[in-house]
């Protein structure tokens, strides 16, 4: 996943690089600046006062000494002044200017705290929003692995109109399943299975899981061309044999389709969706591929689709949306919407500690 929000220490953190809210000095601080130092050992300290400073939206890189990371780099965030001295375009600057160093010392993971979130009380949302869109906008051209560390001891807020229109969209539609009623269902079953064989049972019905297949892999399929007659009786209409021919697609078949409908291109859709090239290329090359269920949305997502055709999409790789799940529930709320930035989604599903898709 090219963004990924996560709860760690970032001290902890097992990237290439880790980013440091620094001050102009460099000479350490509180926050993660004094966490950071105290980690990595009295070297760093020695090597930043050869540095002369760094200006505030800038960077600079060192060694990350006794820390797994192999690189520190210093960026110096804007303090917030209430909005309106230049703290957006100077934090924005600060993600650019780190991932720029970070690119040019070849790192392909790197780990961000919310630089400015803390001492120089950038609101935490805001600050969330511009890494997001920062980092996003960086790895349009780029292919890197970027972490945003959000501190354990802290929550993410969303925008307080999402919040409560997410709230008011789960309470309407969450419909947890009961674990007694599972259980009687679970017995019903087994006792059942005392009379018919095993094999005729449908369990299908059963919810282990929300986040799991809800359906058995399916045997491989015929091509799509194998699945036309070769005489067609002229009076059946195109139509029904293009239903057909979609029956029998795989995911990956249905997937490639709607990105040449959409008129996208391969690397437009996998950008969108939060998804590294590689996973890409390995769907792409198999016909039978079968992505996990946060992939499949986040194609669909990408795609843009409504929720008939995200149903569509998943059914194929084995899944459905369930209202039992907090994760389906605020994924649809988004597709109801019509709001497929992935980076808003995922920060919805991570304030409500779920999965993130991608
Ligand atoms: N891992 C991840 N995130 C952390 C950690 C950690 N170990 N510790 C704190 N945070 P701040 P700033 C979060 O104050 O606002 C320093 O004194 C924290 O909760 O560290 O850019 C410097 O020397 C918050 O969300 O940095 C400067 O003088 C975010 O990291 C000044 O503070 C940033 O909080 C810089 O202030």
């Amino acid at each position: 996943m090219p963004i990924e929000i996560v709860r760690n220490d970032i001290t902890k953190m097992e990237t290439d690089a880790i980013v440091n809210a620094a001050r102009p000095s460099l000479l350490g601080g509180g926050g993660v600046d004094g966490a950071i130092h105290r980690a990595a050992g009295p070297g760093l300290l020695e090597e930043c006062r050869t540095l002369g400073g760094c200006r505030t939206g800038q960077a600079k890189i060192t060694g990350g000494y006794e820390l797994p990371a192999k690189f520190i780099i210093h960026t110096v965030g804007p303090i917030w002044e209430g909005g309106h001295s230049g703290e957006e375009e100077l934090l924005a600057s600060c993600y650019r200017s780190s991932l720029d160093l970070a690119l040019e010392n070849g790192c392909e993971t790197v780990a961000f705290p919310l630089i400015s979130a803390g001492a120089y009380g950038y609101p935490k949302d805001e600050a969330l929003r511009v890494a997001v869109d920062s980092i996003g906008k960086f790895l349009l051209d780029h292919d890197m692995t970027v972490y945003i560390v959000v501190f354990s001891r802290e929550s993410v807020q969303l925008g307080r109109k999402l919040s409560d229109e997410i709230t008011e969209y789960i309470d309407d539609n969450y419909t947890p399943l009961r674990q007694d009623r599972i259980r009687d269902r679970r017995r019903e079953v087994a006792e059942d299975a005392a009379y018919i064989k095993a094999e005729e049972v449908e369990t299908d019905f059963l919810p282990p899981m929300a986040a799991e297949p809800t359906m058995a892999p399916r045997p491989a399929k015929a091509d799509k061309t194998e699945a036309v007659p070769s005489e067609r009786n002229a009076t059946v209409d195109e139509d029904f044999f293009e239903r057909l021919r979609n029956l029998d697609e795989s995911f990956q078949q249905m997937l490639l389709r709607m990105i040449d409908e959409a008129g996208m291109t391969d690397v437009q859709c996998y950008k969108k969706a939060n998804i590294d090239r590689k996973l890409f290329s390995k769907i792409r090359a198999d016909k039978h591929y079968r992505p996990s269920k946060k992939t499949a949305l986040a194609l669909a997502v990408a795609l843009e689709l409504d929720l008939p055709q995200t149903k569509e999409l998943l059914e194929k790789a084995g899944f459905a949306l369930s209202h039992s799940s907090i994760f389906d529930v605020i994924v649809e709320y988004f597709i109801v919407k019509r709001n497929y930035n992935i980076f808003e989604i995922n920060e919805a599903l991570f304030a409500y500690d779920q999965v993130t898709l991608g």
